[in-house]
């Protein structure tokens, strides 16, 4: 869900939701805003997007203070009733809330018990109705906020204005991430700097457990038990010009297409040709460290985890340390052993993921050593890391990720490649390596000259009810990936599975209305995955082969260039992000905010 807030000398609403507009990527069931005008507040919510809210904000909808917020339903269904803001009973105090609170029922009891009518069925207006009551004990709306969070168990990010005090907002961040944003005599908030880069890039963090109140003409942030703390803002590195869709018809296509400039600038200054080495300066780690590790965990969600699978492919390939990758949100429930010899890295896009968050501080916590491999600078993820690799791939806005999957895979390339230099690869394989990865930018732009023929494939298949993808080995992460994006952005059912498995049960599946996408690289198993072709032919299935050949043993086929073969699986990605969005397109799918979903989910 997203979250904006101003306060300043200008009309809030205009702000507020270009801001929210910004953040559509983040949650898009419903919208809302209110504003502060003359001690009078108003609101505005409605079921659907910013564009349905936007067109049901009056003219006079005026007030120089004002929050709003995007919302992906966790407790209630989609409804203008269960939108953000919420409000106390006397309509006085606003709440936009990101999170769960998980003692709202109880919560909700106790205020009912004392007389208190609830509007919604949300967790969230446990908050306003709390710092509803509090505010007349205090009179003071920080003081309120602080006595109502102590009654609350669960997570979340909040912004709250009085409309008796309209001059200042006070925010609060627990688990789910709350910025702050300096401008010239006008401050804002937001749950993610997307929202603010049009009015300021001078940004500053909350931490869990944080608040601020902020005013006009400054902040001030606080600890939860009311201590005063110091921050240091911050500038972000990145424009409102890169959160636009550049002429794209959607920001996936747009994503897509980037992708030999965004591999470059993740490449960029880690590549040493004399010794055939990886610079990574933010690993902060010495090789002897490098060298004390026996095992490399790796842990994400989603996208984030598929590439954490191709990572762990390249680090026991050319490090030949034993490698593997795990769910995030699997690895913190199940209390993991930790161990001191083991490396564990934390991929995510976002830095804001709640599931990859907490294993992280979970690992901390047992003394492990954890590396991040982040796209959004000072992120959460990033600050809790001990070090890592940032991608440099500018903002992600589509739902569905691509270019910092591919930019994840490129970073593991160089962590792989580092690690096996400190250790036991060769500088001839090294060599090898920074060439291959000085080559993708290139072979990435050939692929996207295929976009016309995939286009005519995705067509071709996309009233499948259903595909399967398989690969081998290497390919396996690629085929996984690739029946992701699908899913998440058509809505066809598709699963991937080792194509060694196949004969040990999916084979069952096989039919002409279950075509397979098939990744075959040449490589050493080959041989082995044309047989795999070979049974699903004999079966009927209808076949679409992704490789560097074509091949009888397959319908149709998409040929890119062949680079090294640790490197291949990158490349073989790049095919199947153009045809899961050109299915999406031929079902006319809403292709940057599939239904569902959101783009970083900071709530458990
Ligand atoms: C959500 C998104 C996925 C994304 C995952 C991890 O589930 O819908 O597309 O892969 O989060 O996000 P992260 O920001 O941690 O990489």
């Amino acid at each position: 869900c997203g979250i904006v807030a101003y306060v300043g000398p200008k009309d809030a609403a205009p702000i507020l939701l270009e801001g929210l507009q910004r953040l559509e990527y983040r949650g898009y069931d419903s919208a809302g805003l209110a504003v502060v005008n003359a001690k009078s507040l108003k609101t505005r919510k409605v079921k659907g997007r910013v564009a349905d809210l936007a067109a049901a904000v009056p003219a006079k909808f005026k007030g120089t203070i004002g929050i709003g917020h995007t919302r992906w339903a966790t407790h209630g269904a989609p409804s203008d009733v269960n939108a953000h803001p919420h409000l106390d009973q006397e309509q006085r105090i606003a709440v936009v809330h990101n999170g769960i609170i998980e003692n709202a029922d109880e919560l909700r009891r106790r205020l009912e018990g004392e007389g208190v009518k609830f509007e919604s069925e949300t967790d969230s207006e446990v908050l306003s109705q709390l710092i509803g009551r509090m505010v007349k004990e205090t009179e003071s709306l920080r003081e309120a906020v602080l006595r109502a969070l102590k009654s609350v168990v669960g997570t979340y990010g909040i912004a709250v204005i009085d409309e008796q005090r309209p001059g200042e907002i006070v925010v609060a961040r627990n688990g789910s991430p709350i910025v702050l944003g300096l401008g010239e005599k006008e401050m804002f908030a937001a749950s993610d700097v997307a929202a603010l880069i049009r009015y300021t890039r001078q940004v500053v963090h909350l931490e869990d457990g944080e608040l601020a109140v902020i005013k006009a003409d400054g902040f001030n942030t606080f600890t939860s038990d009311a201590r005063e703390t110091a921050k240091e803002p911050f500038t972000v590195d990145w424009d409102a010009g890169h959160y636009d869709n550049g002429g794209y018809e959607h920001y996936l296509l747009k994503e897509i297409s980037e992708q030999p400039d965004t591999v470059a600038r993740t490449l960029r200054g880690r590549i040493d040709d004399r010794f055939h080495i990886a610079h990574l300066g933010g690993l902060n780690m010495d090789a002897r460290e490098i060298r004390s590790f026996r095992r490399v965990k790796i842990i994400g969600c989603g996208s984030a985890y598929y590439s954490g699978q191709m990572g762990a492919q390249l680090i026991e390939e050319l490090a030949r340390i034993p490698a593997d990758a795990e769910p995030a949100s699997e690895f913190r429930y199940r209390s993991p052993v930790v161990e001191p010899d083991t490396l564990y890295v934390a991929i995510s896009q976002s830095g804001e993921t709640y599931d990859t968050l907490v294993a992280v501080q979970e690992l901390k916590r047992k003394g492990g050593r954890v590396l991040g491999i982040v796209n959004t600078v000072g992120s959460a993820i990033a600050r809790e890391t001990d070090g890592g690799i940032y991608l440099h791939a500018g903002p992600e806005v589509s739902v569905a990720s691509t270019k910092a999957f591919i930019s994840t895979a490129v970073a593991f390339a160089l962590l792989a490649l580092h690690l096996g230099r400190v250790r036991d690869l060769s500088p001839a394989d090294g060599r090898r390596i920074c060439e291959g990865l000085r080559r993708l930018p290139e072979q990435i732009k050939e692929i996207l000259t295929l976009e016309d023929r995939i286009k005519e494939l995705a067509k071709k298949y996309a009233d499948a009810p259903g595909m399967m993808f398989v690969g081998r080995v290497r390919g396996y992460p690629v085929a996984r990936e690739g029946a992701q994006k699908l899913k998440e952005i058509s809505y066809v059912h598709a699963e991937a599975y080792p194509a060694s498995e196949l004969k040990h049960g999916p084979l069952a599946l096989i039919s002409p209305e279950l075509p397979t996408v098939a990744i075959v690289p040449d490589d050493e198993l080959l041989d082995k995955n044309l047989t795999t072709l070979g049974e699903i032919r004999a079966r009927h299935g209808r076949i679409l082969m992704v490789g560097h050949r074509t091949s009888e043993a397959a319908d149709d086929c998409i040929v890119v260039p062949k680079n090294e073969v640790e490197l291949d699986p990158i490349l073989l990605t790049i095919p199947l992000q153009l045809f899961a969005y050109h299915a999406a397109v031929a079902l006319d799918r809403d292709v940057d905010r599939p239904r569902n979903l959101a783009k970083s989910v900071t709530v458990e």
